[in-house]
């Protein structure tokens, strides 16, 4: 891939000319020592009140109902009784910094729940390392690539754990906690989601996202984050795909809200040596008009179990349509080796 044809070369001119090219987002520190009101005061260095404000106006107005302005009133009202800790905190502690008001920080951070179109791979070269990657997609909102970030949750000073997500999102669709596991989630999507939702939401189940990162705070190691991720009650269906450090840890969860309905898991003794996860259930054909999982596997076996790695990963991510117009980023991680964690933000055209 990085390899400078001259077409590629070209191509890269190209777009530089125009303002549009891959890039990589700001890294932030995340202190888990502080309050939690006080936790995200360092997005400031990037994004101030009007940044905030628009970014909030633009994923509001495309994603979110009318009505479900209104299913948010009482939350935002009574924050402390439907939205545990620290996240009641946070959100709270995000409202003062950007001056917002709550009920559209909780709004913000649902619509993320739900339109998160993706594709996360997990495979194991012939040595038995394990690769991680993920594009996140998120329809008609430009204006995320720009609020794309690294985030470092620090304990004792020490990085406790590490993901990607958007400024003002305490939760995470991707995440690694090093030398342990590495996380991704991708949308399993089903109608009526925003009733249902809110329904869960308000039986106290877990956003999707908030259960990842809370996973990455506290599972010990791989097995444990895939028992937490397949059993703890969710507010919507979800993929989850965990990697591990040793060798077969890799695994698709397919969750329901309750529990999950399948575990699909790496088997490379018997040629699986990776998995493919969009938005469709794996035992199913995706459909003609949305299938991103042949082109990444067709070149995945062009590169061959020997030739796994994080570039040739990033390449397979990188083949379109699994590669398109709304890709916000690409994030290639390994838990064995923390250090390569890497985010591009994509410039599609
Ligand atoms: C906020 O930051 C943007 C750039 O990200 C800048 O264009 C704008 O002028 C800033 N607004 C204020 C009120 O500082
Ligand atoms: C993102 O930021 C760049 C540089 O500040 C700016 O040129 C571009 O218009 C922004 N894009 C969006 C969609 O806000
Ligand atoms: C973030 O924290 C790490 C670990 O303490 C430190 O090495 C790094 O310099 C910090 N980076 C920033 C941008 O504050
Ligand atoms: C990739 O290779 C596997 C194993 O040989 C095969 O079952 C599958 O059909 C191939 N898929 C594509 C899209 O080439």
């Amino acid at each position: 891939m990085r390899t400078a044809t001259a077409l590629q070369f070209t191509v890269s001119l190209a777009l530089l000319t125009l303002g549009r090219s891959d890039f990589t987002p700001p890294l932030i520190n995340i202190s888990l020592d502080k309050p939690p009101e006080d936790r995200w005061l360092p997005l400031r260095n990037h994004f101030n009140d009007t940044d905030y404000q628009s970014l909030i106006s633009n994923v509001i107005d495309t994603t979110v109902p009318k009505f479900v302005h209104h299913a948010v009133v009482p939350i935002a009202a009574a924050l402390e009784k439907y939205i545990s800790q620290p996240y009641a905190g946070e959100i709270l502690g995000l409202s003062k910094i950007f001056e917002v008001n709550i009920g559209d920080i909780i709004l913000l951070n649902l619509a993320y729940e739900i339109t998160a179109f993706c594709t996360s791979i997990v495979a194991q070269d012939t040595k038995g390392n394990l690769y991680h990657g993920r594009n996140l997609d998120y329809p008609h909102v430009d204006i995320l690539r720009n609020f794309t970030v690294d985030v470092q949750f620090l304990k004792n000073g020490q990085v406790a754990y590490k993901g990607t997500t958007f400024a003002g999102f305490i939760g995470l669709w991707t995440g690694q906690s090093a030398k342990k596991f590495t996380v991704s989630g991708n949308e399993r999507a089903q109608g009526h989601w925003w009733e249902n939702a809110i329904a869960a939401f308000l039986l106290r189940n877990f956003p999707v996202s908030w259960l990842l990162r809370q996973t990455l705070e506290e599972a010990e190691d791989f097995q444990d984050a895939v028992v937490k991720l397949s059993k703890i009650p969710i507010i919507a269906d979800v993929y989850y795909i965990v990697a591990g450090v040793h060798p077969k840890e890799g695994v698709v969860v397919t969750r329901n809200r309750e529990s999950a309905a399948d575990i699909w898991l790496l088997n490379p003794l018997a040629g699986v040596w990776y998995l493919v996860e969009t938005n469709y259930d794996h035992w199913k054909k995706p459909p003609p008009h949305d299938d991103r999982r042949t082109p990444a596997m067709k070149q995945l076996n062009i590169t061959g179990q020997s030739n796994i790695n994080f570039d040739t990963l990033y390449q397979a991510l990188s083949v379109k349509p699994t590669l398109n117009s709304i890709t916000v980023y690409t994030t290639t991680m390994s838990a064995a080796m923390p250090d390569m964690y890497q985010t591009q933000v994509r410039e599609v055209t």
